[in-house]
């Protein structure tokens, strides 16, 4: 049974399949406003076409501030909402569904992308910003932020409220918050990078609270019939750090909060020894999916025997495929041939006739 074409249903959501793209931040916003381009609609487009389930757009800033570099898409303001529009009618278009990553990057703002000639924080003369965390305590090779007030967090569970409606009005089907790889809420989640005395901080409540009230704001306006999901690192990888065992107490209470899955990744906020093996972050998603809490599995899945193994085995009800993507957007029609099943893969009407299994035609015209 090649179940990793089954259709997932969450909420009044049907996903055709249960292979998602994961975010991955294109850095293509050349003009630093924010506001998706053609890239964006070629690059989702693209994955769209060739077969995903679900397209989850990258890290997207909810403020200006929350951006990772200044070349970040946001949706903080209506051209942006605007321009999303056009990428997710055409995901739509390719009977894939959509999401958007939301994410305020908190210490880890602010910086160079990967390809700029300089690396780091950029400095304001080069159009970056101060940043905030829970604690004045910097990423290793990043600027110190400034500790974050009170208002700062109101300023920022309000931007996560505002960029939910416009990710309703582009559209888009699922939101993912980004609790993940060491940005602002995963910063708060940690004893490494929260040191925090007021309610903000200490014990697992008060690192888990911001992650809560964005949690609980934005599912009071996206709407009910729509999924939402949370992005976690389930481990830092570090004694001290955050932990399988924290992870699987979130995820019962992220239930309760109504979260309808998470996507279960690991690291990014202290550096560390970090397995390198394929599917090693799949039992971090098999731990979150015992409490009940379904769950992607993301990380090093490359080959469709294996991502259909991880469903197989119980691990998750989906998978994420990032990289392998990157170089192969029609990952999931080769993977249903190799499956066995090529019919069950979703193609356009103009490439019917390239699909798996490859067949050579005569006359080619
Ligand atoms: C170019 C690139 C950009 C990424 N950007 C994001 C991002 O915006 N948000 C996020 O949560 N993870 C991001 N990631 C991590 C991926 O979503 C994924 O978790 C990771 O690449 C592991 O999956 P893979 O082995 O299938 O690539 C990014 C990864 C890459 C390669």
């Amino acid at each position: 049974m090649t179940s990793l074409f089954d259709p997932l249903t969450l909420r009044d959501l049907t996903i055709p399949n249960r292979i998602f793209l994961p975010p991955m931040c294109q850095y293509q916003c050349e003009a630093r406003d924010g506001v998706p381009t053609d890239w964006h609609l070629v690059h989702y487009g693209a994955r769209a076409t060739g077969g995903f389930g679900l397209v989850i757009a990258e890290a997207t800033g909810v403020l200006p501030e929350g951006r990772i570099t200044p070349w970040c898409t946001g949706l903080w303001n209506d051209t942006q909402r605007d321009a999303w529009r056009r990428v997710v009618d055409f995901v739509h278009a390719q009977g894939a569904t959509m999401g958007i990553q939301l994410a305020h990057a908190g210490r880890k703002a602010s910086t160079y992308r990967d390809w700029s000639e300089r690396s780091g924080s950029v400095p304001p003369e080069d159009g970056g910003w101060e940043t905030v965390g829970p604690s004045a305590i910097p990423f290793p090779g990043l600027a110190t932020p400034r500790e974050a007030t009170r208002d700062d967090l109101a300023t920022v569970v309000a931007g996560f409220v505002e960029a939910a409606r416009r990710a309703d009005q582009a559209g888009f089907d699922v939101i993912e918050l980004h609790g993940a790889h060491g940005y602002l809420i995963s910063e708060f989640l940690s004893p490494f990078s929260n040191h925090r005395t007021d309610d903000y901080g200490g014990d697992f409540a008060g690192r888990t609270r911001l992650l809560l009230e964005v949690v609980d704001a934005v599912r009071a306006v996206w709407p009910a019939s729509k999924p939402l999901f949370v992005r976690i690192s389930a481990t830092e990888w570090l004694d001290g750090g955050w932990t399988v065992e924290d992870t699987v107490q979130l995820a019962t209470e992220l239930q309760q909060h109504g979260v309808d899955l998470m996507d279960v990744s690991s690291g990014g906020n202290v550096l560390a020894k970090i397995p390198t093996e394929t599917l090693y972050q799949v039992p971090l998603a098999r731990a979150v999916r015992e409490t009940g809490m379904p769950a992607a599995a993301v990380g090093r899945i490359t080959d469709p025997a294996q991502a259909q193994g991880v469903l197989d085995d119980g691990s998750a009800d989906a998978v994420l495929i990032g990289r392998a993507a990157l170089r192969e957007p029609s990952w999931p029609q080769r993977a249903a041939a190799e499956l066995g099943d090529p019919d069950l893969a979703r193609y356009p009407h103009s490439y019917l006739r390239g699909r798996w299994p490859a067949v050579v035609e005569q006359p080619e015209r």
